[in-house]
C-alpha cells in the first residue's frame, strides 16, 4: 500500500466513525451534533474516497445505508414497496447535470413531460396504509423496507384523514408524506419543556421525529404536528394517478393536506426561478421548516421509464437543497442588551456564521432562565437557527464538543452600561437595571417615547434621535421640548424647514393625553391599554401619584404586577425630576375621558341590553363610564341595574329572575346627569 492509499485509508475510517457517530446522534438521539452542512460536506467526501478506492467500501460504512436504524418499542412494518430517499443538487449546475443525465436515457419526452417542483418539508417521513380509503396503519422511514409502526401515534396528527373523503379510493394504497411541527407550535412546546426542566428539543425536524416516536399516544396528541402528503403506491409499485401533479390534485380531493407553493415548470431554467424565489422569498414565511425544494419528472410513465438507481434512489426526482437553516459555530460570549424599560437581554455574540443564506453573528438568548435549562456556556459549540422570519436564535450548546474551556454565564449583579444593580423580581423571568436613566435605556426609551401609540411625534425617528443623543441635546423625553431650531438646523440632514416641523410636532405633543403620555413613559408592564385604564380611572398624574400601590391594583384591568410596578416608578426621585421637568415644559397631564371618581354612578355595574331608542351601545357606555359606572356584559345579583331597549332577550329575563332593576334610557339619562342637580340641590341648601 502506498503511502497515499494509506493515509487515504485512514481517512476513510475516520470519516466512517464520524459519520456512524452523526447518523446515532441525528436519528437515535434527536440530537445532532454536526450542522447538515458539515454531515454533507463529510458525507460526500466519504463517497468520493469510496468511489475512486472501491476496496475502502465496507459493509457496515454509513454511505452503505439509507435511513434510520429501527428503534425497539414499536412493532416492526414492512413497507408495501420500499421507500426511497432522493439525490441532491445543490446548485444550479448539479440541477442542470441531473437533467442531462435523464435526457441521455429518454431525450427530449423529458421536456413534453415538464416538471412539478413541491417544497422539501424538513420533518419525518410517513407511509401511511389505507384499506378501501380507511386509515390502518402508519409507519415510520426506518431503513426504506421496514419501519415502525406508530399507527395509534399518527391517528392523532390533525391532518391525517382517518378516511379518506371522495371516491375512486385504490382497495390497498400506501400514501407518503411528511409529519412535521410548525415553527410556533415547536416554540410553545420547547418553551413548556422549559418550564417543566425537561431538556429542549433542538429543531423541529427532531421534535416531529421524537414526538412520532413517544411510547404514549396521548403525549403525540399533546404536540402540534401536521402532515403534508407527497406521494402514493399501489402493491405494485404502480402510482393512483397519471402525473406527480394530478396526483398531487387528487391527495387534495382525498383530504389529505398538500403542502402549498407546488408549480409545474417546463424546462430546468423555470425549476431554477421557482427554488431561487422559494429559498430567498417564500421560505422566510411560510412557518414551518424546509430544507429544498424537490423536482419531480411529471409524467409517470416517464418516470417509469427512467427507474432507480441501486434501489435506493429515484432518477426522476431530485433534492434541489437549500442553504441549511440550521448551523454549528462556536459561542465566542454572551452580552447583555439594555431595552426601554430597563430589562436586561442576553444575546449570543457568534464566530460569524452561514445560516439560511445570510451570515449570523449574533443571536438571540432570549433570558437567562433559558441560557440556564440549555446549560449554555461561553465558550461552546452551539447550534443556530433561523426560523422563519423571526431573528437567528440558538437553540442549545453541543456538549460532546466541550474541552473544558467553556465558562458558565450568569447574569451581571451591575448593569452593563450604567453600573447600577440589577434586580430580579420572583414573579418573573427577566432582570431588570434599576437606574431610570441608564444611557442603555435611552435611545430605546426615546424611540418608545415618540412613538405612534405613545406621543406620536410626527419626524422624530430612530435616526434622529440617535443625532440629538450624540450631539447631547436629549438626554430623557423632557428635554426634547427644549431642543430649539437653530439647534437642529447645526445637525446633518437638517434643513431649516424640517428642523421647523420637527420643532412643531414636539410642542404639538404637548396637548396628548396623561394615557399616552404614561404609555410613553415605559413603566415595566404598562402597555396602552393599562395606561388608558389607569388615566381615565385617575383622571390626572398628581391623583395617579398620590394613590398606593393597593389602590392602583384595584382599578379594573390592572393587576397587582402593573400596580406594584407604577408605584415604585412614581416613587423613584429620578422619575419625581422626570415628570416635574415636563410639568415644567407646559405638558398635559390629565385625562379628557376621565371617570369621574365621585360621580352619580361611582361603584355602579350596569348591564345594556336591546336597542335603544337614540344611545349606540358605544354612547350609553361611555354615558355610563362618564359618570363613574362600568358597563359589563352578563347580569348578576351584583348588577346595579339593567338598561333595557327594545328586543331586549335573555338578560332582561335574568334580571327579573334575579330581581335586579330594570330602567329605560330616558332614565339612564336622568341618573347619569344627576350629577350636577345634585350638586345644585346641595348648593341650594347651603
Ligand atoms: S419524494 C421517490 N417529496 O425528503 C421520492 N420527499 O430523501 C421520495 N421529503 O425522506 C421522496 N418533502 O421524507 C418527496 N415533497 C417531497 C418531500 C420529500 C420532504 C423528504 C422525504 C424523504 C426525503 C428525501
Amino acid at each position: 500500500m502506498s503511502a497515499v492509499e494509506s493515509a487515504t485509508s485512514e481517512r476513510a475510517e475516520a470519516l466512517r466513525a464520524l459519520l456512524t457517530r452523526a447518523q446515532h446522534e441525528y436519528y437515535v438521539l434527536d440530537r445532532p451534533a454536526l450542522s447538515d452542512q458539515e454531515y454533507d460536506q463529510l458525507f460526500r467526501e466519504l463517497q468520493a474516497i469510496e468511489n475512486a478506492y472501491p476496496a475502502l467500501r465496507t459493509d457496515d460504512s454509513p454511505t452503505q445505508r439509507v435511513g434510520a436504524p429501527i428503534q425497539s418499542g414499536f412493532p416492526s412494518h414492512r413497507h408495501l414497496v420500499r421507500m426511497m430517499s432522493l439525490d441532491n443538487a445543490f446548485d444550479q449546475a448539479e440541477l442542470e447535470a441531473w437533467e442531462q443525465s435523464i435526457e441521455r436515457v429518454v431525450g427530449a419526452a423529458v421536456h413534453e413531460s415538464g416538471y412539478t417542483v413541491e417544497l422539501k418539508i424538513d420533518g419525518a417521513a410517513v407511509a401511511l396504509t389505507y384499506r378501501d380509503g380507511l386509515l390502518v396503519t402508519a409507519a415510520t422511514r426506518g431503513d426504506g423496507t421496514e419501519g415502525e409502526d406508530v399507527t395509534r401515534n399518527v391517528r392523532t396528527i390533525r391532518g391525517v384523514p382517518l378516511r379518506l373523503m371522495g371516491s375512486g379510493h385504490p382497495p390497498l394504497m400506501e400514501i407518503r408524506g411528511e409529519v412535521y411541527l410548525p415553527f410556533a407550535g415547536f416554540e410553545r412546546m420547547n418553551e413548556a419543556r422549559v418550564a417543566a426542566g425537561e431538556p429542549v428539543y433542538v429543531n423541529p425536524r427532531n421534535a416531529a421525529a421524537g414526538s412520532m416516536r413517544q411510547l404514549d399516544p396521548a403525549i403525540t396528541a399533546q404536540r402540534p404536528l401536521r402532515f403534508f402528503g407527497y406521494a402514493a403506491v399501489l402493491p405494485d409499485g404502480s402510482v393512483p394517478a397519471s402525473s406527480q401533479w394530478a396526483l398531487l390534485e387528487t391527495l387534495g380531493a382525498w383530504g389529505v393536506p398538500v403542502a402549498p407553493h407546488r408549480a409545474r415548470c417546463r424546462t430546468i431554467a423555470e425549476v431554477a426561478t421557482w427554488a431561487n424565489t422559494v429559498e430567498h422569498e417564500t421560505r422566510a414565511a411560510l412557518g414551518f421548516a424546509i430544507d429544498g425544494g424537490v423536482v419531480k419528472v411529471n409524467d409517470v410513465a416517464l418516470q417509469d421509464e427512467l427507474g432507480v438507481r441501486n434501489d435506493r434512489t429515484p432518477r426522476w426526482a431530485v433534492a434541489r437543497k437549500f442553504a441549511p437553516d440550521m448551523a454549528v459555530t462556536r459561542l465566542a460570549r454572551i452580552d447583555v442588551n439594555v431595552g426601554r424599560t430597563g430589562v436586561l437581554t442576553p444575546f449570543a455574540v457568534l464566530e460569524p456564521v452561514e445560516v439560511g443564506g445570510a451570515t449570523v453573528t449574533f443571536a438571540s438568548l432570549h433570558n437567562a432562565d433559558q441560557i440556564a435549562a440549555k446549560d449554555l456556556r461561553e465558550g461552546d459549540w452551539v447550534q443556530v437557527v433561523r426560523a422563519g422570519d423571526v431573528i437567528p436564535y440558538v437553540l442549545g450548546p453541543v456538549p460532546e464538543r466541550r474541552d473544558g474551556h467553556e465558562r458558565p454565564w450568569h447574569m451581571p449583579a451591575a448593569c452593563p452600561r450604567c453600573d447600577a444593580p440589577v434586580v430580579r423580581d420572583g414573579e418573573d423571568v427577566a432582570s431588570y437595571c434599576t437606574n431610570v436613566a441608564c444611557p442603555g435605556r435611552q435611545l430605546e426609551g426615546l424611540v418608545h417615547f415618540a412613538s405612534k401609540d405613545a406621543m406620536d411625534i410626527d419626524g422624530l425617528s430612530y435616526a434622529r434621535i440617535q443625532q440629538l443623543l450624540a450631539a447631547g441635546y436629549v438626554r430623557d423625553a423632557a428635554d426634547l421640548f427644549a431642543v430649539t431650531v437653530e439647534q437642529l438646523v447645526g445637525l446633518e440632514r437638517f434643513g431649516r424647514k424640517s428642523a421647523e416641523n420637527l420643532v412643531a410636532a414636539i410642542a404639538a405633543a404637548k396637548q396628548q393625553p396623561l394615557s399616552r403620555l404614561l404609555f410613553g413613559l415605559g413603566i415595566r408592564h404598562v402597555g396602552a391599554q393599562a395606561a388608558q385604564l389607569l388615566a381615565r380611572q385617575y383622571g390626572s398624574l398628581d391623583a395617579m401619584m398620590a394613590a398606593s400601590a393597593a389602590q392602583l391594583g384595584e382599578v379594573r384591568g390592572v393587576g397587582h404586577i402593573i400596580a406594584d410596578s407604577v408605584a415604585s416608578y412614581f416613587a423613584d426621585p429620578n422619575v419625581v425630576a422626570l415628570l416635574n421637568k415636563l410639568r415644567a415644559h407646559g405638558l398635559r397631564l390629565d385625562e379628557p375621558n376621565a371617570i369621574q371618581a365621585d360621580g352619580p354612578l361611582t361603584g355602579a355595574t350596569v348591564v345594556l341590553t336591546g336597542t335603544l331608542p337614540t344611545l349606540s351601545r358605544g354612547e350609553a357606555t361611555a354615558l355610563v363610564e362618564k359618570a363613574g359606572g362600568r358597563v359589563t356584559s352578563s347580569v348578576s345579583r351584583k348588577t346595579t341595574f339593567v338598561v333595557a331597549g327594545d328586543e331586549a332577550g335573555s338578560k332582561l329575563d335574568k334580571a327579573r329572575e334575579l330581581g335586579v332593576e330594570v330602567i329605560d334610557e330616558a332614565e339612564l339619562r336622568r341618573r347619569t346627569s344627576a350629577a350636577s342637580t345634585d350638586r345644585h340641590a346641595a348648593d341650594d341648601l347651603t
